[in-house]
Formats: structure tokens, C-alpha cells, sequence
């Protein structure tokens, strides 16, 4: 899929699993890096609410707001032009009743542009109302950080058998609710692979080992953005954050040493500047 120009779509996803082929996702919040990402080929990008932590700098997910998922999944939708968007739905927007999560996945699709929406927990929020309602949802299974004060913590999830069971009765639960994919946080491998042997639709893991449909990465995770806590699943394909560091250090000494801006006269001598507009 990746050499194709076209629009990924929903139902795409479950045609690649038939074929054994990886889904790629990365998380997005701006319209800058939608635009590299999508160049790049990635399949999915979440307007995640990983935005708390990552880009406001909050403890938790907890304090998202809907408009701030809107806010961001408007710039993410400008930057993509290939990648399906989905758009997380914040803590306690879709539990309250059915018509509360239409009225707000509908905000997601119609202010934010996205072209999916997901929503974390299984059988509880199978249900919800949405994927009756036509709408493309996605799960989110394992270890789901809108639950963190009942988890007790960011820790590994289905450890025990009994466990590990219910986890695989909650994405059956999302297949058969009409759910398109499902996101499984931070379990076991074995587990992993287990529920991705029994569902028809992708899993796409994190921190759950090799044998999902498809991975998933906080983007400032891998890029080196983020260094309050980087989980040890992660790989870091550059270090951004150490490059804006000595960029941002040398404009500095420019400034302050009088080396940059130039003067007209010495740009007209042919001195180019750093990077064209
Ligand atoms: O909010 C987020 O970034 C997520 C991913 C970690 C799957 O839910």
C-alpha cells in the first residue's frame, strides 16, 4: 500500500491484514509533520491524546479536552493527504450515554475533519453507539492510559491467564460491535499474538512485541522529541530533540555575536543564507 497515491481508507486495513501486510501508525498533532509523515507513507496517523502529555505538557491524559483533540485533528487533516485520520475521543466523552458519543465523534468528523474516531476500552464501549451510526471506530485494548488511576499506574496489562482471556473477549467484543482495528498497549507478546490470531480486524500494538497487524509509536517518542519518559518499547529512529537543542544554540550565539542577521551588502555578496524560503 505504501507506493499508493490513493486516500487510505477504513476498510482498507482489514484487506491488508488478509494480506499480510504491516499497518504503519504514528501519532500527529500539527500540519507540519502530518505533511512529512504522509510523504513518508505512514498508513495512519492519530490525532492522539497523547497530546496531554507530548505537546501541553500535562501528567496525563486525563485533562484532554474535546476541542483540543478538534484543534489539533483540523491541523492534522490540512497536512495529510494520503493517511486515514483518526482522532482519539478524550476521557469521558463516550460513556456517558450513546447520544453523548454520537454528538461528539459527529464534532470529531464534522470540526476536525477526521475520517475516524477511537475510543479506548472493550466490551464497555463496544457498544457505544457509534459504529450503528455508520461511523469508522477503532478500539484500544491492553493498557489504556484514560484508565490510569484504576490500573494503578502505566504498567504492563494481561499478565495473568484470566486476564489475558477477558482482554481477547473485549476486542472479539469490538470486531463484532463493527470496530475496523484495534489498538492492544502494553501486554504480553504471547498475548498479542493471541488475540491477533483470533480477530478478523488488525491489531496494531504498542509495546506488545512483533506478531500485531500493525505498530503503533507516540511520534515524539521516536523521534526524539520527548525525554520526560521514553517506555522501553520504544526505538528511537533520530533525536530530534539533541538537533533543536544546537540549533536553537547556535541562532542564539549568532544573535548575540552580532553574525546573523547579515547586512543587505553582504547577502548581496553572495553569503546565502542558511535555508532559502
Ligand atoms: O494517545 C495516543 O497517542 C495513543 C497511542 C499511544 C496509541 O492512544
Amino acid at each position: 500500500m505504501t507506493g499508493l497515491p490513493r486516500k487510505v481508507r477504513a476498510p482498507d486495513f482489514t484487506l491488508m491484514k488478509a494480506r499480510s501486510e504491516r499497518i504503519v501508525m504514528l501519532t500527529a498533532y500539527d500540519a507540519t509533520m502530518a505533511r512529512l509523515l504522509d510523504r513518508a507513507g505512514i498508513d495512519i496517523l492519530l490525532v492522539g491524546d497523547s497530546l496531554g502529555q507530548v505537546i501541553l505538557g500535562l501528567d496525563t491524559t486525563i485533562p484532554v479536552t474535546l476541542d483540543a483533540v478538534i484543534h489539533h485533528t483540523r491541523a492534522v487533516t490540512r497536512g495529510a493527504s494520503r493517511a486515514l485520520v483518526v482522532a482519539d475521543m478524550p476521557f469521558l466523552t463516550y460513556q456517558v450515554s450513546a447520544e453523548e458519543a454520537l454528538r461528539n465523534a459527529a464534532r470529531l468528523f464534522q470540526e476536525g475533519g477526521a475520517a475516524a474516531v477511537k475510543l479506548e476500552g472493550g466490551r464497555s464501549v463496544a457498544d457505544a453507539g457509534l459504529t450503528a451510526a455508520g461511523l469508522p471506530v477503532m478500539g484500544h485494548v491492553g493498557l489504556t492510559p484514560q484508565h490510569v488511576h484504576r490500573l494503578g499506574g502505566m504498567r504492563q496489562q494481561a499478565r495473568e491467564e484470566e486476564a489475558a482471556q477477558e482482554l481477547i473477549r473485549d476486542a472479539l467484543a469490538l470486531e463484532d460491535a463493527g470496530a475496523f482495528a484495534v489498538v492492544v498497549e502494553a501486554v504480553p507478546d504471547a498475548v498479542a499474538e493471541a488475540v491477533t490470531s483470533r480477530l478478523k480486524i488488525p491489531t496494531i500494538g504498542i509495546g506488545a512485541g512483533p506478531h500485531c497487524d500493525g505498530q503503533v509509536l507516540v511520534s515524539y517518542d521516536m523521534l526524539g522529541l520527548f525525554d520526560t519518559f521514553v517506555p522501553k518499547f520504544v526505538r528511537q529512529y533520530a533525536q530530534l530533540g539533541e538537533l533543536i537543542f544546537d540549533a536553537a544554540r547556535n541562532y542564539a550565539n549568532d544573535v548575540r555575536e552580532g553574525v546573523y542577521p547579515q547586512s543587505a551588502a553582504a547577502r548581496r555578496n553572495g553569503a546565502p543564507a542558511l535555508v532559502e524560503r
